[in-house]
C-alpha cells in the first residue's frame, strides 16, 4: 500500500516556540505518524537572520529569511505563525488565509488586538485559524472552551495567565523577598525579560482575558476593553497581611457575563483570594484558569503556561487538528463572535483591601472612616500598626462599586493626616 502523502508544514520564526516546534517535526516525525496516522514534514522555516547559529538539522532549502515566500509557496498546506508582535505577523497570516492555508498561531498580542479581522479572513477563506498557545502555553484551554463547554452557560473565568508575575508573588510569599529582589531573581532565571513590563503591569495578562473572554463569551473583546493593573505595588507588606488573614495574592486576569443583559467584565488586577480556594495553590511559574458554569460547576486546567517545548507542544496539537480538516476536507468549528458590551470598570463591584499611612494622633481614625462612610463603603475590618509618630492602617471593606471606592481613594489623599494611599487590592471571597 502507498504512503500517505505528508502535510507540509510552514513555520514562520525559530525562537523559543518555532524552534521548539521544528525539532519536534524533525525529530519526532514517525512518533507522531504513529501516534495519529498523520505524517508531518517541516517544508519551510522563516527566520530574520539568516546567519544565526541554529542547532537543527534541517533539509536543503528548508531555511528561508523570505517569510512572505513560506505563506505563498505551494509547497506549504499549513502555516505556523511564532513570530510574535503585530506586523508582520498580521500580513504574513492574512496572506496565508488567503491563499487558502490554514494558520496556527501562538501570538496573543496580535489576537487581542486584530482577532476579529483574522477570524473574518479565515471563515472567508474555509480554513481553520486555531491559536491554543496563544493563552496558558501548554495548558488545553482553547479546544476545551470551544467544544466540550461549547453548549455549557460560563459565568465566570479566572486565571493565573502569566507565569513570570506568579513566580514574583510566589517568592514574596513564601521567601519573603522584596518585590524588587523577586523580580531580580525571575531576570536572573529566565522567567522574565530584561524589560519586565509587558509582564509585571499586565499587559500579557490583559491580551490574554481578551481572548479567553471573546471565546468564553462569544464576542469580540479586544485588549483595550481590559481594565489592567499590574503587581509592581504590591508590596512584602500587602502580602504578608493577607497572610495573616488567610488570603493569597495573585495577579487574576478575570472575565465574567451577565444573564441576562449579556454584558461581559474583563480585568486583569492582583487579588486577595483565599488560601483555600484552588487558584491559591498554583506555584511559582505556572498558570491555571478556572472556570465556573451554570452546569458544569467549576472546573480548574492547570499547567506550564510558557516556555518553548511546553508551547509548542499546544501547537503541535493544533497542527495536527488542522492536517486532519484538510485532509476531511473543511475546516474545524469557528468562532462566532457577536460585537462586545463591555461594562466598565466603575460599574463593578467587589470587596477591597486598602491601605495608608496616618499621622499618630487623635481624631485621625474618626476622619479616615468618615471617608469611607461619605461614599458608602462599608468596612469590614480595621488595623493600624503604630510607626513612630506615624501609623499604618489596614482595611478591608464589605462589597463596594468600585466607582465609589476610587472616590473614597481620593477622599482619603485629600486628608491632612494622611500621609500616602498605598496599593489596593480588590479581596475575592468564594461564593
Ligand atoms: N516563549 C514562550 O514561552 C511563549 C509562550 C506562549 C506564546 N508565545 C508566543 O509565541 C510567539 C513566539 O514567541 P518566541 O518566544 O518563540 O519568540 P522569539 O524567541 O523572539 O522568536 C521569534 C522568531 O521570529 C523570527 N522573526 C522575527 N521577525 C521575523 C521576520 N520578519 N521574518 C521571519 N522571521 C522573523 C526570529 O528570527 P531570528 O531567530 O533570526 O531572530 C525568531 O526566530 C509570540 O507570539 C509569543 O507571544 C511564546
Amino acid at each position: 500500500m502507498q504512503a500517505p502523502s505528508p502535510v507540509r508544514v510552514g513555520v514562520l520564526g525559530a525562537g523559543n516556540v518555532g524552534g521548539a516546534l521544528a525539532r519536534l517535526l524533525v525529530d519526532d516525525t514517525a512518533a507522531i505518524e504513529a501516534r495519529t496516522g498523520l505524517r508531518l514534514e517541516l517544508a519551510r522555516l522563516a527566520v530574520r537572520d539568516l546567519s544565526r547559529r541554529r542547532p537543527l538539522a534541517l533539509p536543503p532549502g528548508c531555511l528561508t529569511d523570505d517569510a512572505g515566500s513560506v505563506v505563498t509557496d505551494s509547497g506549504v498546506d499549513i502555516v505556523v505563525e511564532a513570530i510574535g508582535g503585530v506586523e508582520p505577523a498580521r500580513t504574513l497570516i492574512l496572506e496565508a488565509l488567503k491563499a487558502g492555508k490554514p494558520v496556527v498561531t501562538a501570538n496573543k498580542e496580535l489576537l487581542a488586538d486584530a482577532g476579529a479581522e483574522l477570524f473574518e479572513a479565515a471563515a472567508a477563506a474555509g480554513v481553520d485559524l486555531l491559536f491554543e498557545a496563544a493563552v496558558a502555553g501548554a495548558i488545553p484551554l482553547i479546544r476545551p472552551l470551544r467544544e466540550s463547554l461549547a453548549g455549557e452557560r460560563i459565568t465566570r473565568i479566572m486565571g493565573i495567565v502569566n507565569g513570570t508575575t506568579n513566580y514574583i508573588l510566589t517568592r514574596m510569599a513564601e521567601g519573603g523577598a522584596t518585590y524588587g529582589d523577586a523580580l531580580s531573581e525571575a531576570q536572573e532565571l529566565g522567567y522574565a525579560e530584561r524589560d519586565p513590563t509587558a509582564d509585571v503591569e499586565g499587559f500579557d495578562a490583559a491580551a490574554k482575558a481578551a481572548i479567553l473572554a471573546s471565546i468564553a463569551f462569544g464576542q469580540t473583546v479586544v485588549a483595550g476593553d481590559v481594565h489592567r493593573e499590574g503587581i509592581s505595588a504590591v508590596t512584602a507588606d500587602d502580602i504578608a497581611f493577607a497572610h495573616r488573614l488567610g488570603y493569597v495574592v495573585k495577579l487574576l486576569a478575570i472575565a465574567e457575563q451577565d444573564e441576562p443583559e449579556g454584558e461581559v467584565a474583563v480585568r486583569v488586577h492582583p487579588a486577595m483570594i483565599p488560601s483555600t480556594h484552588p487558584l491559591a495553590a498554583v506555584r511559582d511559574s505556572f498558570n491555571a484558569v478556572f472556570i465556573e458554569g451554570d452546569a458544569v460547576g467549576e472546573l480548574m486546567l492547570y499547567g506550564r503556561g510558557a516556555g518553548g517545548r511546553p508551547t509548542a507542544s499546544a501547537v503541535l496539537g493544533d497542527v495536527l487538528d488542522a492536517a486532519h480538516n484538510l485532509r476531511a476536507g473543511g475546516p474545524g468549528r469557528a468562532p462566532a463572535l457577536a460585537r462586545s458590551q463591555v461594562r466598565p470598570m466603575p460599574e463593578l463591584t467587589s470587596q477591597y483591601y486598602v491601605t495608608m499611612e496616618v499621622e499618630d494622633r487623635p481624631g485621625v481614625l474618626a476622619a479616615v472612616a468618615g471617608a469611607f462612610a461619605e461614599e458608602g463603603v462599608s468596612i469590614r475590618s480595621m488595623e493600624q500598626v503604630g510607626l513612630g509618630d506615624e501609623a499604618r492602617m489596614v482595611f478591608i471593606t464589605h462589597t463596594a462599586l468600585e466607582r465609589a471606592m476610587q472616590q473614597c481613594l481620593e477622599r482619603l489623599r485629600r486628608l491632612d493626616a494622611v500621609e500616602t494611599v498605598g496599593g489596593l487590592i480588590r479581596v475575592i471571597e468564594d461564593d
